[in-house]
């Protein structure tokens, strides 16, 4: 069987057809997904759904989101010692739909490095991506605000910003791992974000609100 290093995020976001049991089932297809094709898969879905799914599906789950907090009175805010006892193993930080501070990102790495939860940090730009890699998050993941949703993948619409993206990263921080997202639907897509020199990717929309998720899922990487 083929092993590779790439990775492909899954962001549930907060859609219909990926909450509670639509959630867990979306989940099993990505589990069945990644053993087929021994790729690594990654779901991010919303907070409340964590530990359903990581305590049935053997992929990675990550938090969409931990707020730079310690244990104690912060009602409404997101615990990361909460989402590493639901049984997330990682996090994303900084999504365009849920921006941060940079001092808030740096702290929410720290937090999340103390719970044993990895970090990826989303960007906008090969100047955030910078900033970003500084911070010494696990991946950095870079997504054009106006490309996420449309379906015009940012590796055929703005491949620069992921070349320079990986190319800057590379020379401040060799460990941290490129991703790149907005917009990716197919293998194609996929395909040239890798020739790109992206190490994986995050996506949404092309497989969650899919017809048929499992055949959008098993399009996007039976080409590696
Ligand atoms: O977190 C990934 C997401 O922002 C990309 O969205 O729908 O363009 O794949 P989408």
């Amino acid at each position: 069987m083929r092993e590779n290093n790439m990775i492909v995020i899954l962001n549930f976001k907060c859609y219909k057809e990926a909450m509670g049991e639509k959630a867990l089932t979306l989940a099993r297809i990505c589990e069945q997904i990644s053993q087929e094709y021994s790729i690594k898969m990654a779901v991010a879905p919303q907070h409340p759904d964590i530990y359903r799914i990581s305590s049935s599906v053997d992929i990675p789950v990550y938090a969409q989101h931990i707020d730079p907090i310690e244990v104690g009175s912060h009602t409404g805010y997101v615990l990361p010692e909460c989402v590493a006892e639901a049984g997330a193993c990682g996090t994303l930080l900084n999504h365009s739909e849920k921006r941060m501070k940079l001092a808030d990102i740096e702290r929410a790495i720290e937090r999340a490095r103390d719970v044993g939860l990895k970090t990826v940090v989303c960007t906008n730009n090969i100047p955030t991506t910078k900033a970003a890699a500084t911070l010494l998050p696990d991946f950095v993941a870079v997504e054009p605000p106006e490309l996420i949703g449309t379906g015009v993948a940012v590796s055929k619409a703005n491949p620069e910003v992921v070349r320079g993206s990986v190319k800057a990263v590379k020379e401040i921080a060799p460990n941290v791992n490129v991703l790149c997202g907005a917009g990716i639907t197919t293998g194609e897509d996929f395909k040239r974000a890798v020739e790109l020199g992206a190490e994986g990717i995050l996506l949404a929309s092309g497989i969650v609100k899919a017809k048929d998720q499992r055949e959008a899922l098993e399009s996007l990487v039976k080409w590696l």
